[in-house]
């Protein structure tokens, strides 16, 4: 079995690497087989047979509790860990079995820092917006810190009441409304988890030479927590990326000190000169300027709620709700999850209607985290000319001028002919 290997920074990925994967429940076992053979037939046509994944299925969800008495087994665990690359299907949140979400699981044992998600427009799909082709940003929402930490207290609890007095007689806090009757919540947002999550923004925006990365925060309210996720973005752009960046704050500072037409002379240059933007703004804003002004934004640096509520805005805006793919990715180790973002559709199970488009594209983000661009490109281009001749499932059809629903086996096949017929 090859392996994936990470050295000094370097992913190492031999041509036939096991790759473990997740069917997942509901419409996972669907949209997976047919996942599995499109990418294999890219890699096959990609790489002249040269270059092939072994898939290696490992258990999760109802069918890990089903043949192995536990919703997550460590093998599974101890499979991502060990081969650093794999993809999932959705899976069936445990009700009350002590797992808030093994998705959150997943992230957490792993350290999976960076919940990457790519949002573009593909000509054909039909969406809310006017000019939907202006959309084209990558989200780097943070992973393991913020509201999501999971670290709360119910009303009425004892161990309320005791988080309650330590605030009121140790921290001098007086200012909680309803004492009596409050739930409360604590948001962790560090200096280091900050610092790696907009260190794998910037680098990106790098690679893939795009112009911008922006900070999304609420800085203006949440002064310590979101305003610190601001201020170490930017003096983590100034300290490691002098000369790949040029930052909002820097502009402003020459606008201080030598006026509007030095600082503006001054991002003229860096943009020539192709520097990342560094810029910043706030979440609210954010929200109206992506209806409004989508064009302005490239890679978007943001904690893990903004991102949760972002993520979701910008797909609908270029109808991709169910077909946005994510990935969750830990760059200093390497590992890396690649997953359908839509749950398991227990509405649609079963029924051969599910859109693997999702999970497709999170395998177009593998090939391309993997250095294996070309395969990845031919799904691509596969999927613009289908949806642009209104060929796609019905989930997307319904929307489509000259929609022609097909089922998942019927557009697998239409996705999987196209490859063949492309030329290499
Ligand atoms: P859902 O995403 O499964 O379904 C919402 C709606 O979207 C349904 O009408 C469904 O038919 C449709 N839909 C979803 N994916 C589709 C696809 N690929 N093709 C066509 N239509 C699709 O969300 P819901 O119903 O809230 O959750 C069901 C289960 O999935 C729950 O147990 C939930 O916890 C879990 N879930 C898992 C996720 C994951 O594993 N990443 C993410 C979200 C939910």
């Amino acid at each position: 079995m090859q392996k994936i290997v990470k050295q000094n920074d370097t992913l190492i990925v031999p041509d036939n690497p096991t790759i473990p994967f997740i069917e997942g429940d509901g419409i996972g076992k669907e949209i997976t087989s047919s996942v599995k053979r499109i990418i294999d037939k890219a890699v096959e046509k990609a790489f002249g047979g040269e270059k092939k994944i072994e898939w290696m299925e490992v258990l999760a969800g109802e069918k890990a509790y089903n043949q192995a008495g536990s919703w997550l087994p460590q093998e599974t665990m101890d499979a991502f860990r060990e081969y650093l690359v794999g993809i999932k299907g959705p899976l069936t949140t445990p009700v009350g079995e002590g797992i808030r979400s093994l998705n959150v699981a997943l992230r957490q044992e792993l350290d999976l820092y960076v919940c990457l998600r790519p949002v573009r427009w593909f000509k054909g799909v039909t969406t809310p917006l006017l000019e939907p082709e202006k959309v084209n940003v990558t989200i780097f929402r943070e992973n393991t810190e913020d509201i999501y930490a999971g670290i709360e207290w119910a009303a009425g609890t004892p161990e309320l009441q005791k988080v309650l007095k330590f605030l009121k007689e140790e921290m001098g806090v007086a200012k909680i409304r309803f004492p009596e009757t409050t739930s409360i919540g604590v948001k962790p947002v560090s200096v280091e988890g900050t610092e790696r999550l907009v260190r794998a923004a910037i680098q990106y925006a790098v690679e893939h030479k795009l112009p911008s990365v922006t900070l999304v925060h609420k800085g203006n309210i949440m002064k310590f927590t979101e305003g610190g996720f601001k201020k170490w973005g930017y003096a983590l752009a100034e300290r490691e990326f002098p000369n790949e960046t040029f930052t909002e704050n820097k502009f402003n500072k020459i606008k201080t000190e030598k006026g509007l037409e030095a600082a503006v002379s001054a991002y003229n240059e860096a943009v020539e000169s192709g520097k990342v933007f560094i810029k910043d703004v706030i979440a609210d804003a954010f929200l109206q300027n992506t209806l409004l002004k989508p064009e302005e934004y490239s890679v978007i640096a943001t904690l893990n709620l903004n991102g949760d509520y972002i993520s979701d805005q910008l797909a609908a805006m270029v109808g991709g709700i169910g077909i946005a793919p994510g990935a969750n990715i830990n760059y200093n180790t390497g590992h890396a999850i690649f997953e359908a973002t839509h749950g398991t559709a227990p509405d649609i199970a079963g029924k051969n209607k599910a859109n693997p488009c999702s999970m497709l594209l999170s395998g177009v983000m593998m090939l391309e985290y993997m250095g294996w661009n070309k395969a990845g490109e031919l799904i691509t281009s596969a999927l613009e000319t289908l949806f642009e001749k209104g060929i796609a499932t019905s989930d997307l059809t319904r929307f489509m001028k000259n929609g022609q629903a097909k089922s998942t086996l019927e557009f697998s096949e239409e996705v999987i002919l196209q490859i063949e017929q492309s030329i290499s």
